[in-house]
C-alpha cells in the first residue's frame, strides 16, 4: 500500500465560522474523506488536525462530533508538538499578528485567513520573517478558485475578449442589524476597534483578484460609508457600529483596464448573485457570478437604440447573453487551494499565493481606506 504522510496541522479559531465549516469540515475532514492528498510520486498526504482555541467545551464538543482527539485551548503547548508542522489561522484578524509571529518562530510553515495583518507593515513583517525563517507560508484566497471565476479565467486564457477595457463588480447583500431578525455575519465585523470594516474584509480579495485575472493594481479611489451606525450583538446588547459597511471604488489596473467595484452589506440583492462582475472587451463581454458565467460576443450582440416613448419588445437584454458550460467538475474552493498549500510543504510543489501577496491585499485595503479618508486617489 502507498505510504501515508501524516502532518500535524494546528487549527486555530476553528470555533468560527470559517474555521469551523469551510476549513475543517469542507477542507480538512472532506481531505480525510476522500483518502487524503496525493503525491505525484505515490503515496498520500493525511491532514491531524489539532483544534486551538479558547473554549475548551466548544472544542471538545467539535472533536467528538467529527472523532477527532486532539484539541487544547494552549497555543504554546500546541505548537511545541513536533508532530505538528503547520499553524493554520481563521481567528479574528485583530488576533492574529501575533499567533502568526508566535507559529514562525517556532519553527511552523502557516497558512492563515485573509487579511493577513491589521496593517501593510505588519504583512509585510510577517512575509519577512517567515522568508528568514525558511518556513513555508500562504493567505486563503479562495474567491479564484469560484467556479464563476474559473471560466472567466478559461475565456481570457482562450482570448474571448480581444482588449479587455473594463470591470464592473457588485458584491454584497444586506446583512440584519440584529434586532428584529438575528445577524449573520459576527458583530466584530462593524466595529473598528475590533478589526471591523468593509475595505479590510474585501480589498484583500479584490487585489488577487484583479492581480491574478487583470493586471495589477496601480491606483485607487474609494468612498466609504458607515450606512448603519447602531447594530445589536449575539447577546442581544445594541452597540454602535463604527466601521465602514459599504465601499464605492475604482481601480485602475497595469494596461489600463478601468475596475469598478461596489462592496456592501447595506444593499438587497436584485442580481442573479451575490458578486457580480461584468467584463466588457472590443471582441465580447461576459458578466461572471460565484457560479454561473454568462457571455455575448460581438457578432451577438443587439444593438439598441435610445427611444423611452417605445417600451421595450423582443427577448429582454439578458436572455440575449449565452451560459459558459462547466465542462469540468469545481470543488470547493478552500479545499483545492487547501491541497495546493499541502503539496508545497510536503512536496515543494510551488504555491505563490504567498505572504508577499497576502500583504498586498493590505496595502490596497490601507490605500483605499486612506483614499476615502482624504478624498483622493491614491497611487500604489
Ligand atoms: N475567505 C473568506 O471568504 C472569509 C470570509 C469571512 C471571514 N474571513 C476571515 O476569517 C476570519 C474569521 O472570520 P469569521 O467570520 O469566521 O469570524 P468568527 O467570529 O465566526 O470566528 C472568529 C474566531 O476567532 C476566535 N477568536 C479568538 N480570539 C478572539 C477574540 N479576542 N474575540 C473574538 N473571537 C476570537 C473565535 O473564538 C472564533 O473561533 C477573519 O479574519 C475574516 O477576515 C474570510
Amino acid at each position: 500500500m502507498a505510504a501515508r504522510r501524516s502532518i500535524g496541522i494546528v487549527v486555530n479559531g476553528v470555533t468560527g465560522r470559517m474555521g469551523y465549516r469551510q476549513h475543517l469540515v469542507r477542507s480538512l475532514l472532506a481531505i480525510r474523506e476522500q483518502g487524503g492528498v496525493p503525491l505525484a510520486g505515490g503515496g498520500h498526504i493525511w491532514p491531524e488536525p489539532i483544534l486551538v482555541g479558547r473554549d475548551p467545551d466548544k472544542l471538545a464538543a467539535i472533536a467528538a462530533q467529527h472523532g477527532l482527539t486532539e484539541w487544547t485551548t494552549d497555543l504554546d503547548a500546541a505548537l511545541a508538538r513536533p508532530d505538528v508542522e503547520i499553524y493554520f489561522d481563521a481567528q479574528v484578524t485583530a488576533q492574529r499578528e501575533k499567533a502568526i509571529r508566535q507559529a514562525i518562530s517556532a519553527g511552523k510553515h502557516v497558512y492563515t485567513e485573509k487579511p493577513l495583518a491589521e496593517s501593510s507593515v505588519a504583512s509585510l513583517e510577517l512575509a519577512e520573517l517567515a522568508e528568514a525563517a525558511g518556513v513555508r507560508n500562504g493567505v486563503v484566497q479562495d474567491k479564484l478558485f469560484l467556479p464563476g471565476l474559473r471560466k472567466l479565467k478559461r475565456l481570457i486564457d482562450g482570448g474571448f475578449f480581444g482588449r479587455i477595457l473594463s470591470v464592473r463588480g457588485e458584491f454584497g447583500y444586506w446583512v440584519f442589524e440584529g434586532d428584529w431578525q438575528v445577524a449573520q455575519r459576527p458583530s466584530w465585523n462593524y466595529r473598528l476597534a475590533d478589526g471591523g470594516g468593509i475595505v479590510m474584509d474585501m480589498f484583500p480579495h479584490w487585489n488577487y483578484v484583479l492581480e491574478e485575472l487583470f493586471g495589477n493594481v496601480r491606483a485607487v479611489q474609494t468612498t466609504t460609508a458607515t450606512h448603519i451606525t447602531k447594530r445589536v450583538d449575539e447577546r442581544g446588547e445594541e452597540y454602535v457600529a463604527d466601521a465602514d459597511d459599504a465601499a464605492y471604488a475604482i481601480f485602475e489596473l497595469e494596461g489600463g483596464i478601468v475596475a469598478q467595484l461596489n462592496s456592501s452589506w447595506t444593499v438587497r440583492v436584485n442580481r442573479d448573485e451575490l458578486v457580480e462582475f461584468q467584463v466588457d472587451g472590443t471582441e465580447g463581454s461576459a458578466v461572471a457570478g460565484l457560479r454561473g458565467c454568462r457571455i455575448q460576443h460581438r457578432a451577438t450582440t443587439p444593438k439598441p437604440v435610445w427611444n423611452p416613448d417605445l417600451p421595450l419588445t423582443g427577448k429582454s437584454f439578458r436572455d440575449q447573453w449565452t451560459e459558459v458550460p462547466d465542462n469540468e467538475e469545481f470543488d470547493n474552493g478552500f479545499k483545492v487551494q487547501w491541497e495546493a498549500f499541502l503539496r508545497h510543504v510536503v512536496a515543494g510543489e510551488t504555491f505563490h499565493w504567498d505572504f508577499r501577496s497576502g500583504a498586498r491585499g493590505v496595502r490596497l485595503a490601507e490605500a483605499g481606506l486612506q483614499s476615502a479618508r482624504e478624498g483622493r486617489r491614491i497611487e500604489l
